[in-house]
């Protein structure tokens, strides 16, 4: 994907925190500037951005993995600062990297597991995602990287160490104040669903992912996360892959598509629900279907070139 893509991810977190946020900031979403940093307003920080997911966000976890997805090779990072492949599947940065620097908080968020992590490192929040993962356990297991629940041990772990550095106030401050991003659901779509078929057919299978993804919200709710934007599905049916497969004019899968925006219709009620039962709470559902789907469908209007895609 190219970074223009993530840009629009990061178009839609930043709605999306405007909207929930309920306060007047002075977030110019519209224009195209990724260096731009946000105006929150005066009494809003938010001093880190904490990730879970999949390879949308996956900063380099999967290196330290015994796992054959990983990206720490060229020509990924080819556009990264320093030109080198960090493991993010990505040219460049991840959208949860450009949503801190908007926030002005950092230009990147480092993978947990990365082994040269210092204490310091820990300050500006954390990344968890690992490419290959899913909100159905199966997913992170037929790959062998980090299932979501894993993700959240990981989690509870950090939070024990950025205690250990700052104390037990600020430590409790950070983890109720960042902004949560939670990037899942293409894997469980577009390759554990085939395992899956017996069980579940293609309307209950979206449905299945997303009271799962209810339940990592509530989970993550209970470890004390208050501010968490979940993404919608993508229109996984448009993934390369997936359309090689639907024959020689590689036209999207509507089938796929089809369970993306059933999964995304079932999710968004569903959130909305959580939040209002969870004091404190400000989820959000970050619509990024249709901007998505958009761009594939009309690349040229957004100076997308059709041989990426
Ligand atoms: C910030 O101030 C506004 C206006 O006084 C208030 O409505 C809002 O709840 C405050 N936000 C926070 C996070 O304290
Ligand atoms: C899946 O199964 C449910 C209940 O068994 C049924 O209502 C639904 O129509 C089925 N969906 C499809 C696409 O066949």
């Amino acid at each position: 994907m190219s970074s223009l893509v993530y840009f629009v991810f990061l178009l839609a977190v930043v709605k999306a925190s405007r909207n929930t946020l309920h306060e007047k900031s002075e977030v110019d979403a519209e224009k195209p500037k990724l260096a731009a940093t946000i105006m929150l307003p005066r009494n809003v920080t938010i001093p880190g951005v904490i990730a879970f997911g999949d390879s949308i966000v996956d900063s380099g976890n999967n290196n330290n993995l015994r796992t054959i997805l990983k990206c720490n090779f060229p020509p990924y990072g080819q556009d990264f600062g320093g030109k080198f492949a960090t493991g993010r599947f990505s040219d460049g940065r991840v959208p949860s990297d450009f949503v801190a620097e908007r926030l002005g908080i950092a230009k990147t968020i480092p993978a947990y597991l990365d082994p040269a992590l210092k204490g310091k490192d820990l300050l500006k929040g954390i990344n968890f995602a690992s490419g290959g993962s899913g909100y159905d356990p199966l997913t992170a297991k037929i790959v062998r990287v980090v299932s979501l629940e894993d993700q959240l041990k990981y989690f509870e772990e950090y939070k024990g160490k950025i205690k250990a550095i700052v104390g037990e106030e600020k430590a409790n401050y950070m983890v109720e104040n960042s902004l949560y991003l939670v990037v899942a659901s293409s894997n469980d779509l577009a390759h554990t669903y085939i395992a899956r078929s017996l069980r579940y057919n293609s309307t209950e299978y979206p449905d299945y992912l997303a009271d799962m993804t209810s339940k990592f919200v509530k989970k993550l709710y209970g470890l004390g996360a208050r501010r968490i934007a979940v993404f919608s599905a993508v229109p996984v049916g448009c993934l390369p892959s997936r359309r090689t497969l639907n024959g020689v004019k590689r036209k999207c899968s509507e089938n796929l598509n089809k369970m993306a925006l059933q999964f995304n219709a079932k999710l968004s009620p569903e959130l909305v629900a959580l939040r209002k039962k969870s004091p404190g709470s400000k989820i959000v559902f970050v619509e990024v279907y249709d901007i998505l789907h958009n761009m594939i469908e009309n690349p040229k209007k957004y100076d997308m070139k059709c041989d990426i895609l």
